[in-house]
């Protein structure tokens, strides 16, 4: 079980123990229930634990054993689904936030992204959140977590079977001014900071074709409460809407004649 936040460790404790007792209580009585990632989804029917292919792409893009990207199955599932969803718009995939490349491992062999005719740019420092486009509580909240030892090497050599993946050391949005895409059918963003996801948006959002879908991985997480606040003014004032998700993820569907006008 996957949980983190509020901050007081015994009623952090303490709610783990009863969570615990919860999830045994469920599973003695075979009732289905997911218990990860801060959510808790009892009598689901979780149909995507039944889908081989994509079970099979989470298994092979998560470390082993590794309790954290364990929990993020059902986030990966909607990247799966919003990936085979955007096959239907014109364009090419974007990552903005790659660290080791599990999502995009996943979605890359989900779709098996080699017989597909488009490129998928993968933008990473591949050294943290820059200070320019980060504030400090952003950067202290995330950048402890990350290993940076030899990341964007592995992170190139985990792609090389795909001629039709680009791994792209670079801060966003600086970075779009060199190597981006004209034409995008999918943008991933998960950089953990409000200010680039907005300027990645800026820049980008003349280029998310009609029917394009924006997924958003942070959008519903309370501790990212500044970034879910200016994703939801942006997107306001292009007048477009987020589909909040239990998840923590924010989704969006592209009309662009609403963002060129
Ligand atoms: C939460 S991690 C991404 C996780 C990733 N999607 C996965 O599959 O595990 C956030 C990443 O965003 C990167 N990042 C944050 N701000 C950035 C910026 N302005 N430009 C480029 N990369 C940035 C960090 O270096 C970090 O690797």
């Amino acid at each position: 079980m996957s949980f983190y936040g509020p901050k007081d460790k015994i009623e952090l404790r303490l709610m783990f123990e009863h969570l615990a007792a919860l999830q045994k209580l469920l599973k003695k009585s075979n009732v289905p229930c997911y218990f990860a990632d801060n959510l808790i989804a009892v009598h689901r029917n979780m149909t995507f634990l039944y889908d081989e292919k994509f079970m099979s792409a989470f298994s092979a893009a998560k470390g082993k054993d590794d309790a954290e990207d364990e929990a993020k199955l059902w986030r990966l599932h909607t990247l799966a689904w919003c990936g085979h969803a955007a096959l239907n718009a014109p364009g090419d995939f974007v990552e903005c936030g790659v660290y080791k490349g599990l999502y995009s491992a996943m979605l890359t062999d989900y779709l098996d992204w080699g017989e597909i005719d488009r490129r998928f740019y993968l933008y990473d420092t591949f050294a943290g959140l820059p200070e320019d486009w980060s504030s400090t509580g952003e950067r202290e909240s995330v950048n402890v977590f990350y290993d940076w030892e030899g990341t964007y090497e592995n992170v190139c050599q985990r792609f090389a079977r795909f001629p039709n993946v680009d791994v792209i050391k670079g801060v966003v949005p600086d970075i779009f001014a060199e190597r981006a895409p004209t034409k995008i059918a999918l943008l991933h963003l998960d950089l953990n900071a409000a200010q680039a996801e907005i300027a990645a948006l800026d820049v980008l959002a003349s280029r998310l074709s009609h029917g394009a879908i924006v997924l958003m991985d942070d959008y519903g997480r309370r501790e990212q409460l500044a970034l879910a606040e200016a994703l939801t003014g942006w997107w306001q004032e292009h007048d477009h809407h987020i589909l909040e998700l239990p998840t923590g993820q924010g989704m969006v569907t592209i009309n662009a004649a609403k963002l060129q006008s």
